[in-house]
């Protein structure tokens, strides 16, 4: 069996590396020539822990990497779409990509023999798939069903954690409207996958839906979480963590997603949300509570502004140390990171930003350029600060302690992810869902 992957992310390399090591014998294509030239050369276009050592093994087996669509619509007998879904200015989403792959694969199918399975795997609103199933029968004159097939195949990889989640996914959800194609893909993912594993198979629009209601609740719990931490802080000697633990350990809740901190950030949550709640409106629905979870998600940085505002009197001129810039440890997207988000309003405030992550540094250079600090090393990082805000669970911050603080101008230490004890250190400390300094 021939795969085709078109769109070469986070999803769709990783999961083109993870077949191709296993002797499938994959095309992946992506429209950007310096991303396609980069991979060929087994180099991955970002971050990702074990990508580009699986990256390099796939293309000593039967990865191949191209700009080529048309061959990839000749020769695979399964094709996946996998590119990007951004956010339009209106805050819903832009099919743009998804769209333009549907019409050049319906101008190829017009002229080929071949009559492969397309699964949708980038995440895109309900009704998405009955969208491009009439682009792609306007463009190539045949039927779904019949000329190809068409199923709806969402993904739930974490990035960080990409490679793990692509070999061994909690669940399989195929959403199709015939048979013979929803079980070729289910026989598909079940020659690849030993392991047991969930499938939900429905329609295209259930499908498209689940992505969007598991981001959003994996969102609705994080803003729960940092609810209760916004209280805890009001309350002497209470511990989120100890709140989370408890109530974890309740089968109907689940330990998971429970980690109060800063606010989600990344490509995915912050978007998917902001997706759902225009598409909501669309169809005349108010998500209260989705619009709840949102605004939870961005006060959590507004309050640790005005946090360090009270503690420091003012900021301007302030040196304030920020460890992490990562939307998340592992990884070094800095998309929707809240790091990036506090540094905006810190720099608009007047203070001088010092920066360190173990990863993200280009990336944040790449927003900020000169108008902020970087350093590699955490003492340069940490030297004559007037405060240093723990952002990014890096392990390497859960290592700190007071000689490392003492080149600090102002031992003010704000730690959004708990990472270290209280107890243990001489400074003035902060943490996110811990009771009043
Ligand atoms: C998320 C989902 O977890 C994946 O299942 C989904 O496939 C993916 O989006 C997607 O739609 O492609 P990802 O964006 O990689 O994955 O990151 P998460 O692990 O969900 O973390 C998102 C943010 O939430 C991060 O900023 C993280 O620090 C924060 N978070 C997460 C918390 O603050 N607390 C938690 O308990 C968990």
């Amino acid at each position: 069996m021939k795969v085709g992957i078109i769109g070469t992310g986070f999803v769709g390399l990783s999961f083109a590396a993870a077949l191709a090591s296993n002797g499938y014998s994959v095309l992946a294509i992506d429209s950007n020539k310096k991303i396609v030239s980069k991979i060929g050369q087994g180099i991955s276009p970002f971050y990702e822990p074990q990508l580009s050592s699986l990256l390099r093994k796939a293309l000593k087996k039967s990865l191949k990497v191209s700009t080529d669509i048309e061959k990839v619509v000749n020769e695979c007998d399964l094709i996946f779409i996998t590119v990007g879904t951004p956010l339009a200015d209106d805050g819903s989403i832009n099919l743009n990509s998804v769209k333009e792959v549907a019409e050049k694969i319906g101008q190829t199918l017009a002229a080929s023999k071949n009559r492969p399975i397309i699964a949708i795997k980038s995440t895109v609103v309900p009704n998405t798939n009955y969208t491009i199933k009439k682009i792609l029968e306007k463009r190539s004159n045949k039927k779904s069903g019949k000329g190809f097939g068409l199923v709806s195949n969402p993904e739930f990889l974490r990035e960080g954690k990409a490679i793990e989640d692509t070999f061994n996914p909690h669940i399989v959800v195929i959403g199709g409207e015939d048979n013979k194609t929803i079980n070729g893909l289910k026989k598909f993912y079940e020659g690849f996958y030993r392991e047991k594993i969930p499938y939900i198979i429905t329609n295209p629009q259930t499908a498209e839906m689940i992505k969007y209601a598991n981001n959003s609740f994996l969102a609705t719990k994080i803003s729960f979480i940092n609810q209760i931490a916004n209280i805890c802080q009001s309350v002497p000697g209470t511990n989120v963590d100890n709140i989370a633990k408890a109530i974890g350990i309740d089968p109907r809740i689940s330990p998971l997603f429970l980690k109060a901190g800063p606010g989600y950030g990344g490509s995915c949550l912050p978007k998917d949300l902001q997706a759902l709640i225009s598409f909501s409106s669309k169809v005349g629905q108010n998500p209260t509570l989705l619009k709840a979870v949102q605004k939870i998600n961005s006060d959590q940085v507004t309050n640790l502004v005005s946090f360090m505002k009270k503690i420091l009197c003012s900021l301007k001129n302030k040196r304030i140390t920020i460890l992490g810039l990562s939307f998340k440890e592992d990884s070094d997207d800095v998309r929707e990171s809240v790091s990036i988000k506090l540094i905006k309003m810190l720099l608009n405030k007047g203070a001088k930003i010092i920066a360190h992550d173990p990863m993200a540094i280009k990336n944040t250079k790449a927003v900020f350029g000169n108008k902020i600090s970087y350093s590699k090393s955490l003492s340069e990082a940490l030297e004559n600060s007037d405060c240093a805000v723990i952002m990014t669970p890096w392990k390497q911050y859960g290592k700190l302690n007071n000689v490392d603080f003492q080149v600090m101008k102002n031992t003010l230490i704000i730690d959004t992810r708990r990472m270290l004890t209280k107890k243990k250190l001489n400074v003035k400390y902060h943490a996110v869902g811990l009771g009043p300094v």
